[in-house]
C-alpha cells in the first residue's frame, strides 16, 4: 500500500480536519501547506519502517525514545511503578499500554478526560496520563497522538451523564504513523484485534485523532470488529457513559516484535487473526494450493525502491514454472487482499507493501529483497520474524552493489556505496533520502534465479 499509504492529499486533508479548516485564513493556509509539505517529507521515511543499520540506526531509535520532548520518560516510568495492576497495564518500556476500567466510566471528549468510579478493589484516587497508540517506542509517532487523562476516583460526583451506552468501549488513536500500511497493521490493526476480538462486535469504538481515511481503508475490518458506528470522541461535547472502557490497545509487551501476537498476552493467536482477516475480506485460500501451477506475486513499486527490470524477473519466474502476477499495493485493500491470497509466493523489495503477507495462504513463500544500505536488522525484525509467526516460508535476497541504481548515480567509490553506516550516522533524514528514496533495484537475473527455484522447491516439498 506504499503509494496510497501517505497520499499527499490525504496528509493535508487529515491535518486540516484537525486544525479546523474554517478558522484558517489564507495566509495560514499557505503556511500550513508548507508545513505539511515539510512534514510529509519528514514523515515519508516511515512508509518503510524505521531502518536500522547495524547498531548505528538502532541507536537512532533509542535516542529518539529518550530525546527530550513533550513526553517525559521519567514521568511515564514512575507512573508505571505504582500499584495499578488491575487497572492499567504497562509494557517493557515502562509506559502504559492500556487501561481497563469497569464501573461507572465517563468520557469527556473535549477535555480528553476519562473519569471512572471503578468497582475493583482499588483504594484512593489516581490520575494517569496516556496516549492510546501502540507505538510507545517512537516519540515521532507519539507526538501525533492526543494525550488523555484517566482519573480513577472512589466516590465521586462525576460529570453528568448525557449519552449512556449499553456496550463496552475501546478508546484508541488513529494518529501516530497511521496510513502507512506496515504501521497500520503492527500499531493498530493487530492490537485492535487482540483488544476487541473478544467482544464479538458488541463494542463501541471511540477514536481520538479523527481519521476517516483510515476507517475507510479498513472498513471491512472495522465493520467486523464493531457493530456500532465509530464515534470521533474528540469532537464530542457531551459526556458519554459506559460500564466498561478500555483506553489504549493491547499490544504485546515487547516492542521489537512486529506484526506478532504474544500468546502470553492474548487469548488469540496469529492464526486466529489471519483467519479473521480471511473472513473479513472473503479470502478463499487458507493454505497454498498444490493442485495447480504455483502463482507468484511480484510487488511493484512506482516511486522508490522500484524494480528496474520487473519484466525480466517476471519472464524468469515464468520460465521456472510460475504463473506471474505483477501488481502494486496501491489499490483498495479488499481487492489487493484477493490478489495476494490467490498467490503462493510474494516477492518484493523491503517496504510497507510486504505487510500484505498477512493475506497470504499458510505455507506460502515470502521473498524479501534487501537494497544496499544495511537493511539486515530491520528486514529481519519487520518481515522475516513475523512471516515465520504466520506459518509462511521466508527467503531473502540481498542485492549486490551493481544491482543498485545508486552505483550509477554516485560511482563505486562514493561513500554512499562503500560505507552506508557512516551515512546513517549522519541521521535518519540523510539515510532515508539516499537508501530509501533514491534507490531502485535492477536484479541480476542469473544471480537471483536460484532464489526463485528454491521458492518453487519449498512449495513442492510441502505438497508431498
Ligand atoms: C527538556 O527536559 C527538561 C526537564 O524535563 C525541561 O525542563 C526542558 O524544558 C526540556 N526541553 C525541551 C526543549 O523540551
Ligand atoms: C478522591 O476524589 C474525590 C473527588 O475529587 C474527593 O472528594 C475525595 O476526597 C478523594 N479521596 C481521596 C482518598 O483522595
Ligand atoms: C463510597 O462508595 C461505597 C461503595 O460504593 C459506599 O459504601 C460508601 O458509602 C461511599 N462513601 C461515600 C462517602 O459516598
Ligand atoms: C526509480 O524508479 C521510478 C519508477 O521507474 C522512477 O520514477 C524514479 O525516478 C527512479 N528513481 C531514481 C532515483 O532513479
Amino acid at each position: 500500500m506504499t503509494k496510497r499509504d501517505l497520499p499527499y492529499d490525504s496528509i493535508l486533508a487529515r491535518s486540516f480536519s484537525k486544525t479546523d479548516q474554517k478558522r484558517l485564513g489564507f495566509v495560514a493556509f499557505i503556511a500550513s501547506l508548507l508545513f505539511f509539505f515539510t512534514l510529509y517529507t519528514v514523515v515519508k521515511p516511515y512508509l518503510c519502517p524505521l531502518p536500522i543499520v547495524g547498531t548505528g540506526l538502532r541507536m537512532l531509535r533509542i535516542t529518539e525514545l529518550t530525546t527530550n520532548t513533550t513526553i517525559s520518560k521519567e514521568e511515564v516510568i514512575s507512573e508505571c511503578n505504582e500499584m495499578e495492576k488491575p487497572i492499567c497495564h504497562c509494557n517493557k518500556l515502562g509506559s502504559k499500554e492500556f487501561c481497563d476500567l469497569s464501573g461507572d466510566v465517563r468520557i469527556l471528549g473535549k477535555s480528553a478526560t476519562v473519569l471512572a468510579a471503578i468497582t475493583s478493589a482499588f483504594s484512593g484516587n489516581s490520575t494517569w496520563h496516556m496516549r492510546p497508540y501502540a507505538r510507545k517506542d517512537q516519540v515521532t509517532a507519539m507526538k501525533r497522538v492526543r494525550e488523555w487523562t484517566v482519573k480513577v476516583v472512589q466516590n465521586a460526583s462525576l460529570s453528568r451523564c448525557v449519552r449512556k451506552h449499553s456496550v463496552p468501549a475501546i478508546l484508541f488513536s488513529l494518529g501516530g504513523f497511521s496510513l502507512n500500511n506496515f504501521h497500520d497493521f503492527t500499531d493498530i490493526v493487530i492490537p485492535l484485534y487482540t483488544t476487541a476480538r473478544r467482544f464479538d462486535g458488541e463494542v463501541q469504538f471511540l477514536v481520538t485523532n479523527k481519521n476517516p481515511w483510515w476507517i475507510s481503508k479498513f472498513k471491512e475490518l472495522v465493520r467486523k470488529f464493531s457493530n456500532y458506528e465509530v464515534i470521533y470522541i474528540d469532537e464530542e461535547y457531551e459526556t458519554h457513559c459506559f460500564g466498561s472502557v478500555i483506553v489504549g490497545l493491547n499490544r504485546h509487551r515487547d516492542y521489537e516484535k512486529e506484526l506478532t501476537i504474544d500468546l502470553s498476552n492474548s487469548e488469540y493467536s496469529m492464526s486466529d487473526f489471519r483467519k479473521y482477516l480471511r473472513d473479513a475480506y472473503l479470502l478463499r485460500n487458507a493454505a497454498v494450493s498444490t493442485w495447480r501451477r504455483p502463482r507468484i506475486l511480484i510487488l511493484s513499486r512506482s516511486i522508490s525502491r522500484a524494480f528496474v527490470n520487473a519484466g525480466e524477473i517476471a519472464r524468469a519466474a515464468s520460465q521456472i514454472g510460475f504463473k506471474v502476477v505483477v501488481a502494486e499495493a496501491n489499490t483498495e485493500i479488499a481487492s489487493f487482499a484477493q490478489i495476494v491470497n490467490s498467490c503462493d509466493v510474494m516477492l518484493g523489495v523491503h517496504g510497507a507493501g510486504l505487510t500484505n503477507m498477512v493475506f497470504l495462504p499458510e505455507n506460502a513463500v515470502v521473498i524479501q529483497i534487501l537494497p544496499i544500505g544495511g537493511f539486515e536488522w530491520i528486514a529481519k525484525t519487520d518481515f522475516e520474524v513475523p512471516s515465520k509467526g504466520m506459518n509462511l516460508r521466508y527467503l531473502e535476497y540481498k542485492i549486490a552493489v551493481e544491482e543498485s541504481t545508486l552505483v550509477k548515480q554516485y560511482g563505486r567509490d562514493h561513500e554512499i556505496i562503500r560505507d552506508p553506516l557512516a551515512v546513517a550516522k549522519r541521521g535518519w533524514g540523510t539515510f532515508k533520502s539516499v537508501y530509501l528514496v533514491q534507490q531502485n533495484v535492477s536484479v541480476d537475473i542469473n544471480r537471483f534465479k536460484p532464489v526463485l527455484v528454491k521458492a518453487l522447491e519449498l512449495l513442492h516439498k510441502q505438497s508431498v
